[in-house]
């Protein structure tokens, strides 16, 4: 959301520290893979995120201990819900929810799920119910399906199949809400009137989906993320590629086809994933945004839960093999032809196309323990593979490495504002015959604390805190100060992207904090991290232009591009200081700046201020026309800003 607001007078101040910008100099292009986006499955990213799926653990694997997420709802005696491995749907599927219906003397017999924190009902809107069935019992009636609210007063959408069969069968129906009030905490009920046993499994239920795509995305989420267009999505993570163990990584064969297929596996981030959001999915979901995957593979190393002791590595050599044949396999799922067998699992999967494929990240973080002391040569034999198969595709190393040269090393950096500071300038002197950088993995993580004196400090997040799933002002101003970094230095810093992506902002729900967009079951928002990302990636330009500051103040931040085609130059200026700041502007090497231009401001003065589901667009950006512009202007820079000067050439 980009807002007008009026335009401003301008004051002349020859004291000011000067921003020169360089138009003489060539400067270089701005990395076309600016920039992108980091996913994985962390604080119900996919399952209850952007997935579109409503109903938690519809396949009854999330908890071994009971139905979890199901309820029985029923006045009659001897009615009751249990997990039954009895009467596996297949070999993947195999606990399936048992509804023993004894008594109907008192009303139907319910058994209702609460979504993931709710089900969303929205007006006017219709949701496609699933499920599989069985049934022993003798008369076998209809079986009902509802939408309603969590107290079960008000039902917004209901239909029902007219019998169960004995044997297990798919059903499935349509559920329209007509123009009723929007409620997130909704739930689905299943109910029926006729006393018998009743077995369910892969229940389901989907609203629309973002294009339509059948098992597709959340509209409103993938609308946010469309709107960055992000250049790359790497996935599947982070952790989450690894998993807690072997058996747990992100073991791609298992993710694909018919959903009643998949089994799903243990996620590192405390929940169980449906892989409802499989390998395909995922390639889907980059290119709805028009972004390229990144696609990150199995390395041999998953984490323990003391993860920073070592984890569990495969070693290299005849062990690893295996793994480098997933990967090779998933390579070819990805962007192989149909004449190959996994280019056509993929067509016979419903993508015929190749996805375009440039690089592959082996591993992630590889940089503990056993992980760390073996990296060296699980990179060579997965980079020898890869390059004898596809002599074209980018290898990206987690970790440094003297074996092979990576075509590309992926950095993390979680820091606080004031590191984000010194970071800035972290790639400013770093030699160029080195790799190339992905900062695969960034964010500004931080908690203000002020002390008895009243001095605030910016200290790292506690893992603990749970009050804020996104990030405020001042971290998304540590975000643009990073970026101005990342941006000045984008010949050598080839890709980034912030992490995590996505999270739900109720508190037991997410496990990492500070994420790019929020959501509940029924809205989202972005932060204003969110539009910082904005920001740079609409004012990208194709060359980035040099840039020096005379008289350096303190806590500003800079860089600066140019959009050759339409004769544009942005200029990105970070203010931190709690006052505002005004600064020279000099342009050498231009024709003639046009009077007139536009500033753009991410602020509201207030460090700590943040956007909420309740109060979305308390930080957004604002545009303001400005003119008096030239080749030597001054502009004042407010408190606590981000701002882009677009300065136009004539
Ligand atoms: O982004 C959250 C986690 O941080 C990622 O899973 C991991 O790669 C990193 O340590």
């Amino acid at each position: 959301m980009l807002l007008f607001g009026a335009i401003c007078a301008r004051a002349v101040d020859t004291t000011a520290p000067t921003l020169e910008i360089d138009l003489s100099q060539p400067g270089f292009p701005v990395s076309p893979t600016f920039y992108g986006m980091m996913t994985e499955e962390i604080n119900h990213a996919y399952d209850g995120g952007l997935y579109a799926e409503l109903i938690q653990n519809r396949s009854f694997k999330d908890d071994p201990a009971g139905p979890a997420h199901w309820q029985l709802i029923s006045a009659g005696t001897g009615n009751a819900i249990t997990l039954d491995q009895t009467q596996p749907l297949n070999t993947n599927l195999t606990t399936c929810l048992k509804l023993t219906v004894a008594d109907v003397t008192q009303g139907p017999v319910e058994v209702a799920n609460e979504g993931f924190w709710g089900i969303p009902a929205a007006a006017k809107t219709t949701y496609r119910a699933a499920f599989f069935a069985k049934s022993d019992a003798p008369a076998t009636g209809p079986l009902t399906v509802s939408l309603e609210s969590a107290d079960g007063r008000t039902v917004y959408a209901s239909g029902s199949v007219p019998a169960v069969a004995h044997d297990w069968t798919r059903y499935t129906l349509k559920l329209k809400t007509g123009n009723i009030t929007p409620d997130a905490h909704a739930r689905v009920v299943l109910a029926t009137t006729n006393a018998g046993n009743y077995w369910f499994n892969l229940v389901s239920l989907f609203p629309p989906t973002w294009q339509n795509r059948p098992n597709g995305n959340r509209v409103d989420v993938m609308q946010k993320l469309v709107d960055l267009h992000p250049a790359f999505l790497r996935f599947p993570g982070g952790n989450y590629l690894e998993g807690k163990s072997v058996a747990n990584r992100f073991n791609w064969p298992q993710t694909l086809g018919d959903l009643a297929q998949r089994p799903g596996h243990e996620g590192p981030w405390g929940y169980r994933s449906s892989d409802g959001m499989g390998l395909l999915e995922f390639l889907e979901w980059a290119e709805d945004m028009g972004a390229e995957p990144v696609l990150a593979v199995y390395d041999g190393f998953s984490l323990p839960s003391d993860a920073h002791r070592g984890g569990v590595t495969v070693p290299p050599g005849i062990e690893l093999a295996r793994f480098v044949q997933e990967a090779l396999d998933e390579i070819e799922y990805v962007s192989g032809a149909t004449t190959t067998p996994w280019g056509a699992r993929r067509a016979a999967d419903g993508h015929p196309a190749p996805f375009p494929l440039h690089y592959v990240e082996i591993g992630n973080e590889d940089f503990v323990g056993e992980a760390k002391r073996t990296y060296n040569a699980r990179f060579a034999q997965f980079y020898d593979a890869i390059k004898a198969a596809h002599p074209g595709l980018q290898c990206i190393a987690t970790i440094p490495v003297k074996s092979r040269v990576p075509d590309a090393l992926d950095d993390h950096y979680y820091a606080t504002s004031t590191e984000m500071m010194k970071l800035a300038h972290k790639y400013d002197h770093y030699d160029r015959t080195q790799p190339k950088i992905f900062v695969g993995e960034w964010a500004t993580r931080e908690i203000k604390h002020v002390d008895t004196n009243g001095v605030a400090t910016y200290n790292w997040m506690p893992w603990a805190y749970r009050d804020a799933p996104t990030p405020n002002l001042h971290q998304a101003l540590g975000d643009a100060v990073f970026m101005t970094g990342l941006e000045r230095n984008s010949d050598i810093v080839v890709m980034n992207c912030y992490a995590p992506l996505l999270t739900r902002v109720e508190p037991a729900a997410f496990q990492w904090n500070p994420n790019l967009i929020g959501y509940n079951s029924l809205y989202s928002y972005e932060s204003p991290s969110y539009y910082a990302q904005l920001m740079f990636q609409q004012h990208r330009g194709d060359t980035v232009v040099p840039v020096a500051m005379t008289g350096e103040p303190a806590k500003v931040f800079y860089s600066a591009t140019r959009d050759r085609q339409h004769g544009t130059i942005y200029v990105k200026v970070v203010n931190l200081n709690a006052t505002p700041t005004t600064i020279a502007i000099a342009v050498q090497g231009a024709k003639k700046i046009a009077a007139r231009g536009s500033l753009l401001v991410l602020t509201s003065g207030q460090p700590e201020d943040t956007n909420t589901l309740e109060h979305p667009a308390k930080v957004v950006p604002v545009t303001t026309k400005i003119k008096g512009l030239g080749s030597r202007f001054t502009q004042t820079f407010a408190p606590y800003s981000f701002n882009v000067l677009q300065l136009n050439l004539q």
